[in-house]
């Protein structure tokens, strides 16, 4: 026996990646799009988690490695397709090239799918505010659609905040379509509202979440007393600008929430928007 053979099998390496089919892609703006694609059986996740997704390299423009980019899920846990919302940065490495896919294109998934944003972050509550700008907007599409959103709570509030109307994508889902689904179509009747404001032209609510909150607008708006968060009974979840972010959690700590993590349950709990 020569060396060679006697030698053990090189280990298989396991690809980092799961390679996936794109399903479908919606073009809101030229800033924003959403797209699906195929979920592999062995991928597990929790409603409002993120994932890396990526682009296959071009060999024909001698590019050795893909490149990827953090994305929330836009799908609840149990969702047969995989729902992100991306903006387009013309010359974004990713997005400059991902707003380009077509049905059936391949994108590449992400193996470890993580994240605050979770139910099981948040301690129980009546109330659950849902802050999303842009693109922030994406975990609250899967949140808002998990049945466990409306067990846990009485009432569920997604909240999106955009400079200019057009950018409101999903307000059919939010307005309309929710209720006619067959999972929680019922509960997002109930318990669910629908809260879209606008900064940067007119629109049925102007201003950012920050003001509406510390004005107490949003909580006139939605019939909440006492004008401000009440830390027995909010809870709430940031997703956006880092800008935005910082503001509004330190708004929520003034008004005596605290924030959580997966290891230790909070009444809110933040993570930045990735692209943009
Ligand atoms: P504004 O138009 O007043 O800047 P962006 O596209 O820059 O991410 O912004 C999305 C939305 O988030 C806009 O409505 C923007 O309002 C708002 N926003 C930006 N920064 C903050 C902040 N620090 N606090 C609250 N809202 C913010």
């Amino acid at each position: 026996m020569t060396a060679t053979a006697s030698a053990a099998p090189a280990p298989v390496k396991e690809a980092p990646y799961f390679t996936e089919t794109v399903l479908w892609v919606k073009h809101w703006t030229d800033r924003l799009f959403s797209f699906a694609i195929t979920r592999p059986a062995s991928f597990r996740f929790r409603s409002g988690e993120f994932v890396m997704i990526g682009l296959p390299p071009r060999e024909d423009l001698g590019e050795k490695k893909p490149i990827l980019r953090a994305y929330s899920i836009g799908s609840p846990s149990f969702a047969e397709e995989l729902e992100f919302f991306s903006i387009k940065v013309p010359d974004g490495p990713l997005t400059s090239r991902l707003q380009l896919i077509q049905e059936g294109d391949e994108i590449l998934l992400g193996k470890k799918p993580t994240g605050t944003l979770v139910l099981d972050a948040v301690r129980p509550g009546k109330r659950l505010f849902l802050f999303g700008t842009g693109t922030g907007l994406a975990p609250w599409l899967s949140v808002a659609r998990d049945p466990d959103a409306y067990s846990r709570f009485e009432r569920v509030i997604v909240c999106h905040g955009v400079r200019e109307v057009k950018e409101l994508a999903y307000r059919d889902l939010f307005t309309r379509d929710i209720f006619d689904d067959p999972l929680v179509g019922d509960e997002a009747r109930a318990q669910l509202t629908y809260y879209p404001t606008v900064t940067r032209e007119p629109f049925e609510r102007q201003g950012r979440f920050t003001d509406l909150i510390e004005n107490g607008k949003l909580f006139s708006d939605l019939g909440v007393e006492g004008g401000k968060f009440d830390p027995e009974h909010d809870r709430a979840m940031l997703c956006g600008s880092m800008a935005m972010i910082k503001d509004t959690a330190a708004i929520l700590e003034a008004q005596g929430l605290k924030e959580g993590s997966n290891a230790e349950p909070g009444d809110f709990v933040i993570e930045r928007a990735f692209v943009g």
